[in-house]
């Protein structure tokens, strides 16, 4: 244990940074042990991870003193911020700067940033094909952590940066998942028009992280993208059929459409499927399947995915 190298995963008690804890624990002759941050030491998913192996120690991404406690020893870090909880670009860049400047003054030697594109760089916020978002963002919830990817390069931490993909899982957990119209039939709703989604498992992202940091220091300084499938609309809802037994139309809205829906986010999330449908050769080359799976050979595909979890898909 002693000479093993410690990777500390932010947002242990999540999906991502879950998957991470989860794969190094698997493996327990690969030389690397997992510590766990938490804002909760006690809650029930602390104590499972610590029950399962995991060093459990407390940090909070807004408490700079804390990161650095947390970041002591550690020979790699997983970092994150999650915007859904505030829904502040600006938030997630002052956390990542926190993680940032923790990982430099622990000497941290690998530091994996899950990170997003800052669509700036290809919408600039005059181009008015959608609509600017709290006034100097076009997707905030992207935007915030591709800016953020400054702060790692500004403290010279050696980072890889990591693209990740929508989450199939999001048809159980984030309400993307199909809905009953009026006829009766479950239909799937995207601005996507024919334009391929780069999906993954939200495992597969701690599992592929995990993959980065086994292969040492190949990818520090590089932006590295992951998916476990791109399928269009159609093909996930035609996939879904098969799994669930009933059908599922796919529904393509105008992006205009979609973040009118009303839901908290959606303006946000109208602009970013507009995003990838309007940028479809680059956000999917971004982010190669065979790729992925040379980090994580279990990497599922979404047939996969839907066998073990099409049951868990709400359907209303
Ligand atoms: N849904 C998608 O399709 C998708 C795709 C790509 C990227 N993302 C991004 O993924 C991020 C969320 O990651 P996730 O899905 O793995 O998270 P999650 O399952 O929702 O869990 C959130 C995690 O973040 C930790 N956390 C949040 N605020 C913290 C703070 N102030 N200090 C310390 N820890 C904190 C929580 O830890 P504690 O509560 O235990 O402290 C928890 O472990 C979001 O920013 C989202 O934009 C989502």
């Amino acid at each position: 244990m002693a000479d093993k190298k410690i990777i500390a995963a932010v947002g242990a008690t999540g999906a991502q940074g879950g998957g991470l804890v989860h794969a190094i624990l698997a493996d327990p002759k690969s030389g690397f042990t997992p510590r766990a941050l938490t804002r909760n030491t006690a809650g029930d998913k602390a104590k499972a991870l610590a029950a399962a192996g995991a060093e459990v120690v407390a940090a909070d991404l807004d408490d700079l003193p804390s990161l650095e406690r947390a970041f002591k020893g550690a020979y790699g870090a997983f970092c994150l911020t999650n915007f859904w909880e505030h829904f502040s670009a600006e938030k997630e860049v002052a956390q990542a700067e926190n993680m940032a400047r923790a990982a430099k003054a622990a000497g941290v030697r690998h530091l994996i940033w899950s990170t997003l594109e800052d669509t700036r760089r290809w919408v600039p916020l005059s181009d008015d094909r959608m609509p600017t978002i709290h006034g100097k963002y076009k997707v905030p919830h992207f935007d915030g952590k591709g800016e953020a990817d400054a702060k790692f390069r500004e403290q010279a931490v050696p980072t890889t940066f990591l693209l990740t993909s929508f989450y199939w899982d999001n048809f159980i957990y984030f309400g993307s998942g199909p809905k009953r119209s009026e006829d009766g039939k479950l239909a799937l709703t995207f601005p996507l028009g024919d334009a391929k989604l780069p999906g993954i498992a939200a495992e597969d992202i701690g599992k592929c992280a995990y993959g980065i940091f086994k292969r040492g220091d190949e990818f520090i300084g590089k932006t590295v993208g992951i998916a476990g499938e791109h399928l269009s609309g159609r093909e996930m809802a035609s996939a879904m059929s098969a799994a669930l037994g009933q059908e599922v139309r796919y529904v393509d809205v105008p992006p205009e459409v979609y973040r009118g829906f009303g839901f908290p986010g959606a303006d946000d999330l109208g602009n970013m499927f507009q995003f990838k449908r309007d940028f479809t050769d680059y956000y999917t080359k971004a982010r190669s399947v065979d790729f992925s799976r040379s980090l994580d050979p279990e990497l599922q595909n979404f047939k996969t995915w839907l066998s073990r979890h099409a049951k868990e898909i709400p359907l209303d």
